[in-house]
C-alpha cells in the first residue's frame, strides 16, 4: 500500500482530482468507481472546476458508484443517485446514462446483480475511489465475521447508522439496509484510492499502517491484497496513527 500524507485534506483531494484526470485523458472513456459521503465533496468541486476550465472532458467516461440506500428513491435528497447528481454530475459534461448508482427501489437481491453487472460490464473500473468507515468498511462492506465478494444486500451496522445520522433528521430516518458493491468489485479496480481524514477514522486507519494484518474486523485491510491502492490522509490524522509526513 502506498500512504500520501498531506498537510491537510484539501491537499490530499486534489491529489485525487488531479489523478482522475490524468486517467481520463489517457483514458476517455476510462470507467470510474466513486464513493458518496463527506470524504470526497472537495474531490467532485475540484473536478467539477476543471471540468469547466476545459482542462477534463466527461463526455465519454462512466461510472459507477458502490452503493445506495436501500428504500431510497433516487430523488431522495439523501439517496446517494441525488448526492452524486447534486455533488458532481450536474456539474460536468458526463452523459448521465453513464453513470450507474444501484437503484434503491429496486428487488434489493437483483439490484445488488445489477450493480454486479455494472462494475464488471466491458471491464473492471481504471479506478476506484474509497472512503472509510470509522468500523473500517468500505463501500457498505460492514466488519464483521466474514466479507461478501459479490455484491450484496447489507444491514448497517448501528456504528454506520449513527456516523450517518447527521445526513438526516435523526438516526430513525436513517435506511437500515443498503445495497453494496462486494469486496471483489472494489479490489478489481486497477487502481484504489482510499481518502481518511478526521480523528474518527483513527482505529480504522491504525489497522492498515500497523502491520501486514488482514482482517474482516477491518475490512479496509483487505486493499493490502491490491497491487495498486493508495491510502491518502493528512498530517492530523498521520500523527494519531504513527505515520510521519511527507
Ligand atoms: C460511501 C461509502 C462509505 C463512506 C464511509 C465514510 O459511498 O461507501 O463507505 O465512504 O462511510 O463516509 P464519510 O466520508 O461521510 O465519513
Amino acid at each position: 500500500m502506498n500512504f500520501t500524507v498531506s498537510p491537510d485534506h484539501a491537499q490530499s483531494c486534489e491529489k485525487v482530482a488531479l489523478r482522475i484526470c490524468e486517467i481520463v485523458r489517457q483514458k476517455p472513456n476510462a470507467k470510474l468507481g466513486l464513493a458518496t459521503g463527506s470524504t470526497p465533496e472537495p474531490v467532485y468541486r475540484r473536478l467539477a472546476q476543471l471540468c469547466k476550465e476545459g482542462a477534463v472532458d466527461f463526455s465519454h467516461v462512466r461510472t459507477v458508484n458502490l452503493d445506495e440506500y436501500w428504500g431510497l428513491a433516487p430523488t431522495h435528497p439523501q439517496s446517494y443517485r441525488y448526492y452524486m447528481d447534486q455533488n458532481l454530475f450536474n456539474h460536468i459534461n458526463i452523459d448521465k446514462a453513464n453513470t450507474y448508482v444501484a437503484d434503491g427501489l429496486a428487488d434489493p437481491d437483483r439490484a445488488a446483480a445489477a450493480l454486479d453487472e455494472a462494475v464488471f460490464a466491458g471491464g473492471a473500473p481504471d479506478f476506484q475511489l474509497l472512503g472509510i468507515g470509522g468500523n473500517g468498511h468500505i463501500a457498505f462492506n460492514e466488519a464483521g465475521e466474514r466479507l461478501s465478494a459479490d455484491s450484496h444486500v447489507v444491514a448497517l451496522t448501528q456504528s454506520t447508522i449513527d456516523a450517518n445520522a447527521r445526513f438526516f433528521e435523526n438516526a430513525g430516518q436513517v435506511p437500515r439496509k443498503a445495497i453494496t458493491m462486494g469486496m471483489k468489485g472494489i479490489l478489481a479496480a486497477a487502481e484504489v484510492w482510499l481518502l481518511a481524514s478526521g480523528a474518527a477514522k483513527q482505529n480504522a486507519v491504525r489497522g492498515l499502517v500497523e502491520d501486514g494484518a488482514v482482517t474482516t474486523q477491518n475490512p479496509a485491510t483487505f486493499l493490502k491484497l491490491h497491487q495498486n491502492a493508495h491510502i491518502l490522509i493528512d498530517e492530523a490524522l498521520a500523527k494519531l496513527v504513527g505515520l510521519q509526513g511527507g
